[in-house]
C-alpha cells in the first residue's frame, strides 16, 4: 500500500514539474546586442551551487555592493527584485548610476549578457513568463 502510493505521489508530481518547465522562458531578446539568445539551462542553473556562470556573475559582481544591510549604498538586490522586461531594461540602457559610475566594468560584454540572462531567466513571475524572440 505504501508503495502504491509513492508511485502516485510520482505520477502526480511528475506532470508538475513539466509544466513548469515548460511555462520558463527558453530565449529572450537581447537588446544591446539585437540578438536573440538562447537561454541554456547548464549554465543557468538555480537550483544547483553556486547557480552557474550568470548566478556566480550576479553573487560576484553585483552583490558585493546589492547585499542586505550593506554599507555601500546600495538598495538590495536579488532575481526577484525586478521582471524579466525589467531586468532587460536596465541593461539594454544601463541606467543605474553604479553602471555610469563604472562598477560594471569589471564584467565583459558577454559576462554581462549571461547575468543578463540569468536574471532575466529567474526573475520575478518569469515562471509564468514566455519566449521573447
Ligand atoms: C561598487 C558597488 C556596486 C556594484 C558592484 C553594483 N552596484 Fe548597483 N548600485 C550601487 C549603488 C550605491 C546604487 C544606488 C545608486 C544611486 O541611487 O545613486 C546602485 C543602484 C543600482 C540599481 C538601481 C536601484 C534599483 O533598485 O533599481 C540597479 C538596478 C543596480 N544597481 C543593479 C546592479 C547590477 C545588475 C550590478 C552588477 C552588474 C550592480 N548593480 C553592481 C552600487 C553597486
Amino acid at each position: 500500500m505504501k508503495r502504491f502510493a509513492l508511485s502516485l505521489a510520482a505520477l502526480l508530481l511528475v506532470p508538475a514539474l513539466a509544466n513548469q518547465a515548460e511555462a520558463s522562458p527558453k530565449n529572450r531578446y537581447d537588446a544591446t546586442s539585437q540578438t536573440c539568445r538562447v537561454l541554456d539551462d547548464g549554465p543557468l542553473e538555480w537550483a544547483s551551487r553556486p547557480y552557474g556562470e550568470g548566478g556566480k556573475l550576479f553573487r560576484n559582481g553585483c552583490k558585493g555592493c546589492h547585499s542586505r544591510n550593506n554599507d555601500k549604498g546600495a538598495p538590495f538586490l536579488w532575481v526577484e527584485s525586478k521582471t524579466s522586461k525589467g531586468w532587460n531594461l536596465i541593461f539594454a540602457t544601463r541606467s543605474p548610476n553604479c553602471a555610469k559610475s563604472g562598477a560594471w566594468d569589471t564584467m565583459t560584454i558577454e559576462q554581462l549578457q549571461k547575468l543578463n540572462d540569468y536574471l532575466y531567466r529567474w526573475a520575478a513571475n518569469s515562471q509564468d513568463a514566455n519566449d521573447s524572440c
